[in-house]
């Protein structure tokens, strides 16, 4: 099996987290994400060990909450005593409806507005990550005006190549997020931020990308910050506190790809900064880490049910399921590789040959190509795997289909933690 949380029991189903897929699905309807408690507990718990290990206490994984978002997400979070990074005033507000502290959040995004703005403030955001000059100054007129003082990062990019897919590359200089240190406005940014009075500059941030599997990319960015960091010193006397090099880690989808050891990778990636550090003379800042796919994806499976097989003769065959691009767009933003199998004939040997495919009025809703299944029949349950990351998070109403359930397994016991949108709370805005 993909990942170890997932098996097949003695009736031939599909397992995750020791909770039977097929009596869920049965139990709750389809589609259905199913999260497993365990699996997201074991990956906080690896990194957190990790981090601390490798850069001291103090030092944190911060979950990537872009990545999986509803209240009960922010309540493990929590148990497990881990920080939080939010890119909108909806994610904050979630977490803080979860009785998340919001002193632990770090506010992203390269586009905050005044409201944005006025509300992290408010509600006691621990660290705005700034984006930008406009961003800045906006922030430092608030905070003028309300009598604050706020705690910041600077958003850098490093201009780095992850060997990753374009589409999730951000590090890069050319790039909607940050301040550019090629282009001198990374600096530029460091001494406005310094010359304001109502910001505490804290130290910076830097994210590459994601789903990275090579050490290197990362090892090259914190490289590059730390020299930055150096020769800001240089230049300004300022020493930075915080280092946060961002998320980023790849998961396995597919057979082939690899199983990142994270306790190791982190390991790699500390006597990488370590080492850097101290050929150019600077003490190590508290580091911070940003996982979320990491994190939360091989803990999630969505299950569908079959609807329509057909074969185009000469061509190819499709497997229609009741789900789709609405939740879960990947394939279709960046043709997202996934493993798909039936979770009622999970220890059969697949024999058929098709695309499977949503239920949207779409070309493009495709869950994956070039699937192998056992013959699959009208009323079979499929499983997409390792969905716990930029799925629901990404979910849409697209062609009025409501979004899926969210139900946890812990300990083969499982529970409802998102109710299955009805067709009425679709039109609750409505006039
Ligand atoms: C600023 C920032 N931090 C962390 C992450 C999490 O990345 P990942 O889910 O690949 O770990 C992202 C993802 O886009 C991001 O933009």
């Amino acid at each position: 099996m993909l990942h170890k949380n997932l098996g097949i029991n003695e009736k031939g189903h599909l397992t995750i987290g020791n909770a039977d897929v097929v009596s869920l699905a049965e139990k709750y309807g389809t589609p259905l994400m199913i999260l497993d408690d365990g699996r997201i507990r074991r990956n906080i718990r690896l990194y957190k060990k990790a981090v601390e290990e490798n850069f001291g206490k103090g030092s944190l994984p911060l979950f990537a909450s872009k990545a999986l978002c509803f209240k009960g997400i922010y309540r493990l979070a929590k148990e497990e005593g881990i920080g939080m990074d939010a890119v909108s005033v909806g994610e904050l507000f979630t977490a803080e409806q979860a009785g998340f502290d919001l002193s632990l959040a770090y506010f992203h995004g390269n586009n905050k507005t005044d409201e944005d703005i006025a509300f992290a403030v408010s509600h006691g955001v621990g660290t705005f990550v700034v984006d930008n000059e406009d961003e800045l100054r906006a922030l430092n007129e608030y905070l003028e005006k309300v009598g604050k003082k706020q705690k910041i990062l600077l958003r850098i990019t490093p201009g780095i190549d992850p060997h990753t897919h374009k589409a999730i590359v951000t590090g890069s200089v050319d790039s909607k997020f940050g301040s550019a240190i090629e282009t001198g406005q990374a600096e530029e940014i460091t001494r406005l931020a310094l010359s304001l009075k109502n910001v505490e500059l804290q130290g910076f941030h830097c994210h590459i990308g994601s789903q990275i599997f090579e050490i290197e990319p990362f090892a090259e960015a914190a490289s590059v910050m730390l020299s930055f960091i150096a020769y800001i010193k240089t230049q300004t006397g300022f020493e930075a506190k915080i280092l946060n090099l961002g998320g980023g880690l790849g998961v396995k989808y597919v057979e082939g790809q690899e199983e990142l050891d994270y306790a190791a990778v982190i390991g790699e990636m500390a006597k990488a900064i370590k080492l850097r550090a101290a050929e150019i003379g600077v003490s190590l800042p508290l580091i911070l880490l940003e996982p979320g796919r990491s994190l939360v994806a091989d803990a999630g499976l969505t299950v569908y049910t079959v609807g329509s097989v057909k074969t185009i003769k000469g061509y190819k065959s499709y497997v229609s399921v009741d789900g789709g691009m609405p939740d879960n767009p990947r394939f279709a933003l960046y043709e997202a590789p996934y493993t798909l199998l039936l979770a009622n004939k999970a220890g059969e040997k697949g024999d058929f040959f098709c695309s499977v495919v949503g239920r949207c009025c779409e070309s493009g809703d495709i869950l994956q190509e070039n699937v192998c299944l056992p013959s699959p029949r009208r009323g079979d349950y499929l499983a997409v795997l390792c969905t716990g990351a930029y799925n629901y998070s990404m979910a849409s109403n697209y062609n009025r289909i409501p979004r899926p359930a969210i139900v946890w397994v812990k300990d083969g016991a499982d529970s409802i933690a998102v109710r299955r949108e009805t067709n009425e709370d679709m039109i609750r805005l409505e006039v």
